[in-house]
């Protein structure tokens, strides 16, 4: 496989609405990413991922986009993106731009045209639909966000294809105007100088020719004929084609289907469809599985990682993997595969970085994850924002008559708001956030766990992220990192994670203990005979684990020479 400029790059995320607010009216926004780009440059980070900017009703914060050339007033202009892109570029940080291009917003000039009749010559840039009978949808599908992913609209009693919320009417990808208008678009952005591209939802934008019922056993039904439907390549290749292949760009694609063979076909640069692609099956392993996204399982991490090591085995020399543990729709990952009770966050935090950077892909941090921040705990449902969530509050409650508390106690782990509190900057009121008050509230623990605290103190999480990305980008080791292979040991050891990559002679071991009781650990049989150097470490210490009782949750890595 060639080698590419992001082989050895790590992705920033930025939730621009959580970030920081330049301006006091509580909302995050462009100016305050600028003035926090020293920040990322310090942790050494090559991309920004900008969750979206355009304007839009903000629904679903933005994910549901009513002008793709403009910037919504309360982020900033057109003029604050620019100066984005150039200031982040000085600092040798690159731009990727989130396109949502599945659905757009309902208030999309598109979708008031598509809705204003039945022959409006837009009509068919949406997927409308008859019911099934006088009362019924089309079909069962239920989409993403609760309830059916099918809107009937008053105007022409047709029913218009939803799978988030109502107001994320999807686009007809089967329409070529629809598509070519969306190249236009991603163009008009690169040649505004983005280098990257996230594709929302992308699994989801080829639909099948027949409306056919889902099956009921399914998390959500529909999900089946709805993701990696019958044109999914064809499109996607045409959109390299015409889009990304004229450009020096790096593409990312969220595909929460995909299996590996689905990722080696998306990201194989045969396939020229994407560079990589987000998978979601690790995630899928303690909620969001078969029993739905609101019901915990415990973490087994034996399947944990027999997940991992499997995307690194089927996807080396064919494909390309993202690693992520965080973004603004997960529970933060401290609190879930981690521990954050105050004396083990930092190790847990540290191991869990150091588990998965040390993986061949291109890691993706989230805001706040390089600090440690943790899950919130909202009292009310009052308090919480994020759609997802109210819907399902609304549908457990009301319909399913659930106990309040029981469900908020789903919410409490599972919301995607977990991960959208404000960005913990300092111990000053809002957490350095905002001047102003903070559209949602600030997790209070934000007088310990923040940027200022975390700068000032040397064996902070933020000091350990900084150099697994130095590791990576610039070291002896980096080319190892990126190119070397990939093998378990341990793989039935329930409560440690043990990998070797060696590239040529070069080899490292990384041992992770995912437990806060202390675990025994003795080097593998066959890497006996090797002298072994410690490179990273999560206690000061820095123990060789040759032999011996590793702490709770320590991760230590090992060159073998
Ligand atoms: C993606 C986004 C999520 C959004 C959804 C609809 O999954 O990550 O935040 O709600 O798509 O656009
Ligand atoms: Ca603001």
């Amino acid at each position: 496989m060639d080698r590419m400029w992001w082989h050895k790059s790590v992705v920033y995320q930025v939730y621009p609405k959580s970030f920081y607010d330049s301006n006091g009216d509580g909302i995050g926004d462009l100016g305050g990413v600028i003035s926090k780009l020293d920040y990322l440059e310090m942790l050494g980070i090559d991309i920004l991922w900008l969750s979206p900017v355009y304007t839009s009703p903000m629904d679903d914060n933005g994910y549901d986009i009513s002008d793709y050339y403009a910037i919504a007033p309360q982020f900033g202009t057109i003029d604050d993106m620019d100066r984005l892109i150039v200031e982040a570029a000085k600092r040798g940080i690159a731009i990727m731009m989130d396109i949502v291009v599945n659905h757009t917003s309902d208030e999309h000039p598109w979708f008031i045209e598509s809705r204003s009749s039945i022959h409006n010559p837009k009509r068919d840039w949406y997927i409308w639909r008859d019911g099934a009978t006088a009362t019924l949808p089309p079909n069962n599908g239920e989409s993403f966000f609760t309830g059916s992913a099918w809107e009937r609209d008053e105007k022409t009693g047709q029913y218009y294809m939803h799978l988030f919320s109502k107001k994320q009417p999807d686009l007809n990808w089967k329409n070529p105007e629809v598509r070519e208008e969306v190249y236009r678009m991603i163009r008009w952005w690169l040649d505004r100088g983005i280098k990257g591209v996230r594709l929302d939802a992308i699994d989801l934008i080829s639909k099948p020719e027949k409306c056919i019922n889902g099956n009921e056993g399914n998390n959500i039904n529909g999900m089946e004929h709805w993701a990696n439907g019958p044109d999914i390549d064809t499109y996607l290749r045409e959109m390299n084609r015409e889009v990304f292949s004229s450009y020096d760009v790096v593409t990312v694609g969220e595909t929460s289907f995909a299996d590996t063979k689905r990722a080696v076909a998306f990201t194989s640069p045969e396939s020229k469809e994407m560079d990589m692609i987000f998978q979601f099956e690790h995630m899928h392993i303690d909620h969001g599985g078969e029993k739905g996204k609101w019901e915990r399982v415990p973490l087994i991490l034996v399947k944990l990682k027999s997940v991992l090591s499997r995307w690194q085995m089927e996807l080396y020399g064919k494909g390309w993997n993202s690693l992520y543990w965080c973004n603004h729709d997960q529970p933060r990952i401290v609190s879930r595969f981690g521990n954050d009770e105050s004396r083990y966050r930092v190790q847990s935090a540290k191991m869990l970085a150091a588990a998965l950077h040390l993986m061949q892909g291109t890691p993706f941090v989230y805001q706040g994850e390089e600090i440690g921040m943790t899950n919130t705990l909202f009292d009310s449902i009052e308090d919480y924002d994020d759609i997802d969530t109210l819907n399902y509050y609304k549908k457990a409650v009301c319909e399913q008559g659930i106990e309040k508390e029981e469900v908020l106690q789903k919410i409490h782990w599972a919301s995607r708001d977990n991960a959208r509190t404000p960005m913990q900057w300092s111990g000053a009121k809002n957490g350095g956030f905002t001047t102003g008050v903070p559209w949602l509230k600030v997790n209070p623990n934000y007088r310990r766990i923040n940027v200022t605290n975390a700068l000032m103190d040397k064996d902070s999480v933020f000091y350990f992220y900084r150099e697994l990305i130095r590791l990576r980008r610039n070291s002896p080791y980096s080319d190892l990192i990126a190119y070397g292979d990939y093998r378990q040991f341990y793989e039935n050891a329930e409560s440690v994670f043990v990998y070797l990559r060696t590239l040529g002679d070069k080899r490292i071991l990384v041992i992770c203990s995912f437990v806060k009781n202390e675990v025994a650990f003795t080097l593998p049989g066959e890497l006996e005979g090797y002298k072994v150097s410690v490179i990273l470490a999560n206690y000061p210490d820095k123990k060789e684990p040759v032999k011996r009782m590793l702490r709770p949750y320590e991760c230590v890595v090992v060159e073998l020479l």
